[in-house]
């Protein structure tokens, strides 16, 4: 099965892009797949180039240390194929002007950014041809990607209806449960990298201490009765996700077991722990050998250069160039 995804180094990983995503990624890892860190679209928001410098190599040891093996599927840095960017602008020719601003994403950061940079509106476009270069068949993502993989599927559709079937149209693969994991503070928002309370997300690279805070301080309701309710129960529930994702199990069946939020959230912590300790050690071993990673990162751009340049070239051809 063709498969991409990618994440964007902007910040320590959270369980929301744990769970909705990458450990999705694990799971569905076969030698057609490809995991990107997608570093040209950190450069949509302010960021120091010390900064990037230093993410860009933590998030992709976190893609190992969570369980993806390069020596299965091709984990590369999107700055290093340069298909990406050439695609882009063929892309860029293709997508309306109109069809970006409907963007949620764009107006929530366009909001909050003053005088934004051009890269934060037209990102999507990136994205698109991100996943188009590997004839993608599925995108492991979390709900909040639905919008931008249906804009990739639009702009896929239109290239091949304008210009000759050139691209093969994605779908999105959103998990069962935890597809939107929620601000533990405030569970009607999105547990997300920049916006969280300071107790509100949870990170890959917290200490036990850390997690166990957090878990505990996590905002429920009052009523007392253990049972998932999105609507009216938001922070119950959103912990009950949480750990019927970790323990693969549905919903219902994590809260038959409790009767009080105290235990559920004494055991959820644990849970966590136990469940990001070996990925906190890999991670740790993962980056004190950077040589190492920098080999592994070279030959998986070279082996999605391999798939992605007859792509481009191909879609290049068809609009009348080379
Ligand atoms: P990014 O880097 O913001 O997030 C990476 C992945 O994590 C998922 N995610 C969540 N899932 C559940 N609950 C949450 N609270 C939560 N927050 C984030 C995201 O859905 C995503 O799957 N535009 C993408 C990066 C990208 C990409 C691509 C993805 C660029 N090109 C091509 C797929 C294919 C983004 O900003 O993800």
């Amino acid at each position: 099965m063709r498969i991409f995804s990618g994440m964007q180094p902007s910040g320590d990983l959270h369980l929301g892009n744990y769970l909705g995503a990458l450990r999705q990624w694990v799971a569905s890892q076969n030698p057609d797949a490809f995991y990107c860190v997608v570093d040209l679209h950190a450069l949509t928001l302010p960021i120091e180039p010390a900064t990037l410098a230093r993410q860009r190599t933590e998030l992709f040891a976190t893609f190992l240390a969570a369980g993806l093996d390069p020596e299965v599927s091709t984990v590369f840095f999107q700055s290093d194929v340069a298909y990406h960017a050439q695609l882009n602008w063929l892309l860029e020719c293709v997508v309306s002007f109109g069809e970006l601003g409907r963007m949620t994403a764009f107006k929530e950061k366009a909001a909050r950014a003053e005088g934004y940079r051009v890269g934060l509106f037209t990102y999507p476009v990136l994205m698109a041809g991100d996943i188009l270069l590997y004839e993608t068949e599925e995108v492991p993502v979390g709900d909040d990607q639905r919008q931008h993989l249906e804009l990739c599927r639009d702009a896929a559709q239109r290239f091949n209806h304008r210009y000759g079937e050139t691209f093969r149209v994605p779908r999105a693969v959103v998990p069962p449960v935890a597809a939107r994991v929620m601000d533990l503070q405030e569970p009607t928002r999105k547990m997300s990298k920049s916006l969280s309370s300071p107790l509100g997300s949870i990170f890959l690279v917290d200490s036990p201490e850390a997690i166990a805070r957090k878990v505990s301080r996590a905002v429920t309701d009052t009523d007392g009765e253990v049972r998932p309710d999105r609507e009216r129960k938001p922070g119950l529930t959103n912990l009950l996700e949480i750990f019927a994702s970790f323990e693969g199990s549905p919903v219902e069946s994590v809260a038959e077991r409790y009767t009080r939020y105290g235990d559920l959230k004494r055991d959820l912590s644990e849970l966590v722990v136990s469940s990001l300790a070996p990925i906190r050690e890999r991670y740790s071993e993962l980056l004190a050998a950077p040589e190492h990673l920098a080999g592994l990162a070279a030959r998986g751009a070279a082996a999605a250069a391999a798939v992605a340049g007859p792509v481009y070239q191909r879609a290049a051809r068809a609009m009348g160039l080379g």
